[in-house]
């Protein structure tokens, strides 16, 4: 909040001055690897890094954990995003200075969770008491993986809601269970979309599909037009981590609780 204020105000905290963040992009990204960049600089520091693994000796043969071995040495933090699960814990296991992990694969996205929660407190002034509804590819979707779990530390009902094919994975509703957060799985949004405070969309994430007929299948399968706004509460704010694809038509962009982008700008000041 803190930053926030500041950042608005246009009084930079010089809190990381001399301090050098590597960030290593081994999947595609636009706000998450921005964003760390741009907060790295406003904050006095400086980044190195790659956007494309193609550029870096991973191209030659190179392992991960030779590469982080590496940089390492170059940095006091390092920023990962890989397409497999579990690289970033590989990394930490290797690396001498702190590892934080911008995505590994469909399993978590945390630095996403902590900018959801930051727009949520902002939007509502709360977490708790909030009916929350979970939105389309909750199979492959990491930030869902992380939200639900960190959703799990406050007195949240959550409603997963996604056709039976890309159902939240057996382990995410466990945790759910054992933290006592009542969660209800629904297919389509017409029964409960009236009581959602938040609708959290999220898009089909082709490239996790390891059969492209499945994801042919699963292509159009959701979606939020305009008419899907007359299914939710006048109040219900639209929230989804982007990039978007189909699953949020542009006219609701103009909705005024459609809160998308403000979502993306929270990013500087979490990272
Ligand atoms: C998300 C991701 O990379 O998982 N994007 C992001 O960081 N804002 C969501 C997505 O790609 O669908």
């Amino acid at each position: 909040m803190k930053i926030s204020a500041q950042v608005k105000a246009g009084t930079y905290p010089d809190l990381l001055k001399n301090k050098v963040l590597a960030t290593l992009f081994f999947e595609p990204s636009t706000r998450t690897r921005l964003s760390f960049e741009a907060a790295i600089s406003l904050s006095g520091g400086n980044y190195i890094g790659f956007a494309d693994a193609i550029n870096s000796s991973v191209k030659k043969g190179e392992t991960l954990k030779d590469t982080i071995k590496t940089i390492t040495g170059y940095c006091h933090a390092i920023v990962i995003r890989h397409p497999y699960e579990g690289a970033a814990r590989v990394a930490a296991e290797v690396s001498k200075v702190p590892v934080i992990n911008a995505g590994d694969g469909s399993n978590q996205h945390p630095t996403q969770t902590l900018l959801d929660l930051f727009t949520i407190n902002e939007k509502f002034g709360k977490i708790d008491g909030l009916n929350i509804g979970l939105f389309g590819d909750l199979k492959y979707g990491r930030t869902v993986h992380s939200l639900s779990m960190a959703l799990a530390y406050y007195n949240v009902n959550l409603y997963l809601i996604s056709p039976e094919l890309l159902q939240m994975p057996s382990y995410y509703k466990q945790h759910l269970k054992q933290s006592g957060v009542p969660f209800f799985e629904h297919e389509t949004l017409n029964e409960i979309g009236k009581k959602l405070d938040i609708l959290y969309v999220t898009r089909l994430q082709r490239e996790r599909f390891g059969d492209p007929l499945e994801y042919e299948k699963m292509s159009g399968s959701y979606r939020v037009t305009e008419d899907t706004l007359l299914s939710l509460a006048n109040h219900t704010k639209i929230m989804h981590p982007l990039p978007r694809v189909d699953e949020i038509t542009p006219a609701v962009d103009t909705y005024e609780n459609a809160i998308y982008f403000e979502q993306a700008h929270n990013g500087i000041f979490v990272r």
